[in-house]
């Protein structure tokens, strides 16, 4: 049964186009807060939801992380989910994110393994989110990258269930070393959506960044996203933004509501790309309107069934 189960939702990875929540809120309330996202992967059991769960930078210590009661209990309930799969937040630079693969190997493998422990606490914490990871091959950051890849897919003393991996470079660059590498997914494109950030708690982007479909549905991907990375790349490839509210100026000027979250989602979905998540606030929740996480899930959910 549990067999069965496993190969139906491999099968339907493949074919669609997954959630995926950085998930960076502390859950008060012994996990209450989360209840949005409980509610998401209860009524859109068919959507694959990776969750990147992320304590403090990583794995946290003796007081916090799955020390913390409240973290341990909700995070067994959003493991308890079938259709949900939790990664584990490790990063790789001591500055900030200025120079990747900066940290000492050794400590991010001890983060790897920190996060082990927690399969061992009733968390099935199914892979590893690898961020500030490298969007060039400066600084020997390929074989950073193959090292850690191979170490979380075959080191015996990991008990990820999934040994799953996604790297956040967190925009395009020279990827295609690291496609090579096969992670199950790289985060390639990270932006906001509206025109003008006013609040940077709030939206996260600031300077020059990409408006996301600015000039229309899909256009983001297909200019910016897919000529970098090749369009065979997209399954492999997962887009997040934030700030869904307001507008995102010209050409297209679309307005952040219902029908343009639709557009957005099923611009993404027709283009194969592998996961995707936008939000009306940035990191902080996922029950603004219009880009809360169930409005977010279940277009998804009825965009992978329409394709
Ligand atoms: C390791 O985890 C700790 C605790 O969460 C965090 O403070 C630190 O930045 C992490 N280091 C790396 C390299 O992931
Ligand atoms: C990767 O692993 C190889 C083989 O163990 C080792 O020689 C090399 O120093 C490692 N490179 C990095 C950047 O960790």
């Amino acid at each position: 049964m549990k067999w069965l189960l496993t190969a139906a939702l491999a099968v339907s990875s493949a074919a669609a186009t997954d959630l995926i929540v950085p998930l960076y809120q502390y859950p008060l309330d012994n996990g209450a807060v989360w209840q949005p996202i409980y509610d998401a992967l209860t009524s859109n059991q068919n959507l694959i939801t990776k969750i990147i769960v992320n304590p403090d930078s990583g794995p946290g210590g003796p007081a916090n992380g799955i020390n913390d009661g409240w973290y341990k209990t909700g995070a067994q309930n959003l493991a308890s989910h079938a259709n949900a799969q939790l990664f584990g937040y490790v990063h790789t630079s001591i500055d900030g994110g200025l120079t990747r693969c900066s940290a000492p190997y050794e400590t991010v493998v001890a983060n790897i393994t920190r996060w082990s422990d927690w399969v061992a606490a009733g968390v099935a914490i199914q892979g590893i989110f690898i961020d500030e990871a490298p969007a060039s091959t400066a600084n020997d950051c390929v074989a950073y990258m193959r090292n850690l890849t191979e170490f979380i897919r075959t080191d015996t003393s990991l008990r990820f269930p999934g040994r799953l991996v996604i790297y956040n470079p967190g925009g395009t660059g020279d990827l295609r070393p690291f496609y090579d590498l096969k992670p199950t997914l790289i985060l390639a494109l990270e932006t906001c959506f509206v025109a003008a950030s006013t609040d940077p708690n709030y939206d996260g982007c600031s300077g020059t960044y990409e408006r996301y479909d600015h000039a229309g549905f899909g256009s983001s991907i297909d200019t910016v996203l897919l000529p970098s990375i090749g369009a065979a790349n997209a399954p492999a490839t997962a887009v997040v933004v934030h700030g869904f509210h307001g507008s995102n100026g010209d050409p297209a000027n679309l307005v952040a509501d219902a029908n343009t979250l639709a557009g957005v989602i099923q611009a993404a979905v027709a283009r194969n790309i592998g996961a995707v998540f936008f939000n009306t606030a940035w990191y902080q929740k996922f029950s603004d309107a219009p880009a809360t996480i169930g409005a977010v899930a279940s277009l998804l959910r009825a965009a992978n069934a329409a394709a």
